[in-house]
């Protein structure tokens, strides 16, 4: 194949750089901002965007004012140590008790994170040894597309487990043939999923803990949407599901939980992660070289908002009420249900003939015809076993106000009849 505009471009740039970055595959947004560049949104319309994944709920004022009394104490004149403050870290280690019943070492089992994103990148450097034949890491699929560029950029190939709608998306790990598990040395999962928001139940997770044992490779797993629920059952967490099957020292296990949707804070970057105290060990080695500590402001705020639950709470109640009242109106034209956690709906588009609808088509029309953004599911997916599973879907974050989210609904719905009819 030629190579491309951009290839050519790059080509000169990258043959002095890392070569592992021509392996990067552009954002899901940028190919949707290339894929939308030549339409013009119906300008009657006022535009309404459900179409990028950020918490738009306020922030809690707790940590607003905690970040104020850090800066009033005098904390920004000394380096903070990559590890966390002590206080920090049993904040953390005490919250995983309450949420989850489980008991964790913060000296040992724990570390601060700047937001999931950076520290689920990180894994992949930390774990994965290119130089072993054939280095791979297993991704769900659809995936946040983290997971893949932290594999490639480590030298890793990337294998995926596509979601499977009739059970609940749950992805198919059975598609993974016992030679790849045999070179897989890191295996990310995401629950609740983004963007299917379903949870892994146990049996999933004894599962995948028996393949990890067979084959030795670390689980990383993202649970980022965690406090977002529909159901009476908080989600079942990695560490949860590991105590519950008698795995207390979370062998191969790394938990990544993060304050970004639970605390309606993307801005602070905060998180943590949590598990095997000999991947922690050298994951803060890693940590140390790559120079990334939390600042003191952000650990002030971390503490202060790890340690209270009300706003947790009330966050939980407006998506539930949202979630409410826009879904049934989308329901009534697309094939959609309610998830259960995060802050997504995951819809299917009206295909022709029992095969999956056009999410590109789909998305370009609704957005010239009715100025509604939302973001294609093939693009947050790739083609494996012979198919895209997120073909025919697309995704709607639930972020903004409810009234916003159900005007939106109402014309996506109104949109989805006459694109119907038009396919015949
Ligand atoms: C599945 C998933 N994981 C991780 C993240 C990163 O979140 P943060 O870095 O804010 O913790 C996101 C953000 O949208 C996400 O959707």
């Amino acid at each position: 194949m030629p190579p491309t505009a951009l290839e050519a471009a790059t080509a000169p740039i990258m043959r002095r750089m890392n070569p592992l970055l021509g392996r990067l595959n552009p954002y899901p947004f940028e190919r949707w901002r290339g894929l939308t560049a030549g339409l013009t949104p119906n300008p009657a319309l006022r535009a309404i965007s459900l179409g990028i994944g950020e918490p738009r709920h306020a922030t809690p004022a707790l940590v607003e004012q905690a970040l104020v009394g850090a800066i009033e104490a005098k904390s920004l004149s000394q380096y903070p140590p990559t590890a966390g403050s002590p206080a920090l870290r049993q904040a953390c280690a005490d919250w995983l008790g309450r949420r989850y019943g489980v008991s964790l070492d913060a000296a040992t089992q724990l570390l601060p994170v700047g937001g999931s994103r950076e520290a689920l990148f990180a894994i992949a450097q930390t774990v994965v040894d290119a130089s072993r034949p054939g280095a791979t890491v297993v991704c769900p699929n659809p995936f946040y597309q983290i997971y893949e560029g932290a594999a490639l950029l480590a030298g890793a190939q990337v294998a995926f487990a596509n979601s499977d709608p009739s059970r609940n998306f749950a992805a198919d790990w059975g598609q993974i043939s016992a030679e790849t598990w045999a070179r897989t040395q890191l295996l990310y999962v995401c629950s609740p999923g983004n963007p299917t928001g379903a949870v892994m139940p146990l049996a999933e997770w004894a599962t995948l803990f028996k393949l990890s044992d067979e084959h030795g490779f670390v689980i990383a797993s993202d649970e980022c949407y965690s406090e977002i629920y529909f159901r009476d059952e908080p989600p079942l967490g990695g560490l949860e599901a590991a105590a519950k099957l008698g795995r207390s020292d979370f062998k191969n296990l790394i938990a990544f939980t993060s304050l970004s949707k639970r605390s309606n804070v993307p801005g602070l970057r905060a998180g943590f992660v949590a598990g095997d105290a000999a991947l922690i060990k050298n994951f803060l080695l890693y940590r140390t070289y790559h120079g990334s500590a939390m600042g003191p402001l952000v650990q002030a705020a971390s503490i202060a908002a790890w340690g209270d639950e009300a706003h947790v709470v009330a966050n939980r109640a407006l998506y539930r009420a949202k979630f409410a009242q826009v879904t049934p109106v989308l329901a009534a034209e697309l094939d959609v249900a309610l998830p259960d956690a995060g802050f997504y709906l995951w819809a299917a588009v009206p295909g022709v003939a029992g095969r999956p609808g056009d999410d590109i088509a789909f998305g370009q029309q609704l957005l010239a015809q009715y100025n509604v953004a939302v973001l294609p599911g093939s693009l947050l997916a790739r083609d494996a076993h012979g198919s895209n599973p997120g073909a025919g879907r697309i995704r709607m974050a639930l972020v903004a106000e409810t009234a916003e989210c159900l005007e939106a609904a109402h014309r996506i719905a109104e949109f989805t009849r006459s694109y119907r009819n038009a396919l015949g």
